[in-house]
């Protein structure tokens, strides 16, 4: 038990030290999907259990995800309708949507065989799902309230550069 919360407040130190790194690189003077992608590289090479780093834009006026920034294996799914698979879902619902165990889920669309688990943060503006952050992991059940947390902070972070 103390081994566990051990491991969670080093989590908690870890994510808010790149909470303050992806600050300086949303305020960098450079394209913002440039600046995305930094972000990307910086979670993917930062946190053992993010394997698929990416964001998904909104296209403006339809109910239709675009494939934006991203750092991982290529994916087929450059267009996603609000409602399919996970980031459909979390586009939907305009929350958070969390799989530990992507076997189990019916409305996914797989990206590689490789995932275990995904978590995908929608990032609002005035109350439209304008972005989603999306983490594929090869780690089963790998996500925890921290990961909640700190991606969603992150999302809002973002938010002013979509
Ligand atoms: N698995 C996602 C599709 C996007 S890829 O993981 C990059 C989904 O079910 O919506």
């Amino acid at each position: 038990m103390i081994v566990v919360s051990l491991i969670a407040m080093d989590r908690k130190g870890h994510y808010e030290s790149l909470f303050n790194t992806a600050g300086q690189i949303v305020r960098e003077d450079c394209r913002a999907d440039v600046r995305l992608k930094k972000i990307c590289k910086l979670l993917s090479s930062s946190v053992a259990h993010y394997d698929w780093v990416g964001f998904y834009i909104t296209e403006p006026g339809h109910r239709e995800l675009v494939l934006g920034p991203y750092v991982g294996s290529p994916t087929d799914h450059i267009r996603i309708p609000f409602g399919r698979g996970i980031c459909g879902q979390a586009a939907d619902v305009k929350n958070t949507v969390l799989v530990q165990d992507v076997s189990q889920e019916s409305n996914y669309l797989s990206c590689s065989i490789h995932v275990r688990a995904e978590i995908v943060v929608p990032v609002i503006r005035k109350d439209l799902v304008v972005a989603e952050i999306d983490i594929d992991s090869h780690t089963s059940s790998p996500f925890t309230e921290e990961d909640e947390r700190f991606l969603s902070a992150l999302a809002v972070l973002v938010e002013p550069i979509i």
